[in-house]
């Protein structure tokens, strides 16, 4: 039985969706466990671009299954326009994508409930992506949600109860909205989401499993924005962390094999919370520069700052972490002094220990190494690597404790170096 994990070890965006599609001709079967269009995976190859919202990033190599599973949020209206901007470039996907009859629907009012929440905080906003998701999660917590396959069973009247329930609440909160485009649309989606297949995904999973096939979980956010475990309240509203591919798609803990841990060269950040490594000038924005930090789904630029062991120790801990992947380090090309944050000190007591609470009081000590100031892009293995590239490295894996077995130096698909073969 294989059942791998691969997820972000950060505040999200680490290059999952590059990874995944780079470790797809290794599986027969990929899937989300978890999260929402609240997600955006970028692939490159072959001159094009893709964003993924909602569909796994295994799609692209090969006709392999891939699955939406029980622990993912689903919005029919943004899932209808993610499938149709795929199909227009030639990807059909009707018969290889399919979806967990439990998989929560995101409502049109769970995305007006989302801003009116938003606004109301006030200055203490999280910062969402406003795709409806922290409602939809609290429905499903507190029994109200509806599912996949409520869409088989009687749906206009659960519907109906569902959306006065949060009409309340929105006027409640004197929320003004317009609900009637945004439902229309919804319905749209909702036909086509009906061209899909919907499914028992743990017992499709479990079943595939006894057959001797592989499974490759792709995680969605990063672990920094895990409920339990991130920078709270600062965080998304499931569990991004390896236990979330066990709640998220049926699959027992003692199946899981490799967890694949994904990570910046650097850190970045979108959204309110803190972030103690942040970088306010022009290192900063240089990073965002070199990097095109900016989000996939909203656009907003990404808070730049160095790389911090203190958080990235944690996430390993947290996910028992097998191999590392260590992404853009391209970005830091051009960097004369590289700095990483090994401790932090916490009202004046230094502690290697990522702390219950990063709000405030937090200062990150920095140990600083050479930078390499070399072109690394075209490099295709690590013969190829600068000495002080390779020193990063082995500062990185013996502050971490776990190998890092591939290195990206690019956006595209080929721009992947594997560094250990096994
Ligand atoms: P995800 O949410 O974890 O899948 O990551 P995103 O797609 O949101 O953000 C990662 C961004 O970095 C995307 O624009 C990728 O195309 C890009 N990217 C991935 N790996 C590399 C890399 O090694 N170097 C550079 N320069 N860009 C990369
Ligand atoms: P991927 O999968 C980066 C952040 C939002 C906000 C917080 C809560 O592409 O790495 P939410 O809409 O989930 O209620 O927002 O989480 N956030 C992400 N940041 N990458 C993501 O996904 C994110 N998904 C949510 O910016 O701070
Ligand atoms: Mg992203």
């Amino acid at each position: 039985m294989k059942v791998d994990v691969l997820l972000g070890l950060q505040w999200g965006d680490e290059g999952k969706g590059k990874v995944v599609d780079v470790l797809t001709p290794g599986y027969d079967i990929i899937c989300r466990f978890q999260g929402g269009p609240n997600a955006g995976h970028t692939l490159e190859f072959a001159g094009q671009k893709y964003v993924l919202r909602s569909v796994p990033s295994g799609i692209f190599q090969g006709d392999k299954i891939n699955i939406i599973g029980n622990g993912v949020v689903l919005d029919p209206a943004l899932f209808k326009a993610e499938i149709e901007q795929l199909m227009a470039s030639g990807h059909t996907l009707t018969d290889r994508l399919f979806i967990s009859k439990k998989a929560h629907l995101i409502l049109p009012t769970h995305r007006l409930l989302d801003a009116s929440n938003e606004a109301s905080k006030g200055d203490a906003k999280i910062g969402t992506t406003g795709k409806g998701i922290g409602p939809t999660y609290t429905d499903k917590v507190s029994r109200n949600g509806l599912r996949v396959g409520d869409i088989l069973n009687d749906f206009d009247s659960k519907y109906k109860k569902a959306i006065a329930r949060h009409e309340e609440i929105l006027q409640r909160m004197g929320f003004k909205y317009d609900l009637a485009p945004i439902e229309k649309e919804w319905f749209e989606g909702l036909e086509f989401l009906k061209k899909f297949t919907f499914i028992d995904s743990e017992h499709y999973i479990n079943n595939s499993l006894k057959k001797g096939k592989s499974v490759l979980c792709e995680g969605a956010q990063g672990t920094m924005l895990d409920v339990d475990f991130g920078s709270y309240p600062f965080v998304t509203s499931s569990n991004t962390i390896c236990a979330g591919a066990c709640t998220g798609l049926g699959v027992a803990p003692r199946n899981i094999g490799n967890v694949y841990g994904i990570f910046k060269a650097y850190c970045t950040r979108v959204g309110s919370g803190p972030f103690p490594t942040e970088l306010f000038d022009e290192a900063g924005q240089a990073l965002r520069d070199s990097g095109h930090e900016y989000g996939s789904v909203t656009g907003r630029p990404r808070r730049c700052g160095w790389i911090d062991l203190v958080a990235l120790r944690y996430a390993i801990m947290i996910n028992g972490v097998t191999d590392l992947i260590m992404m853009k380090s391209d970005v830091m090309d051009n960097i004369e002094t590289i700095k990483a944050c090994v401790a932090y000190k916490v009202n004046g007591k230094e502690t290697e220990e990522f702390p219950f609470d990063i709000n405030e009081g937090v200062e990150p000590i920095y140990t600083e190494l050479p930078g390499w100031k070399t072109n690394m892009t075209k490099m295709q293995s690590e013969d190829e690597f600068p000495e002080e590239f390779n020193n990063y490295l082995s500062f990185l894996e013996e502050e971490l404790g776990v190998r890092i077995k591939f290195v990206s130096v690019g956006p595209d698909r080929e721009q992947t170096i594997e560094r250990y073969k096994d």
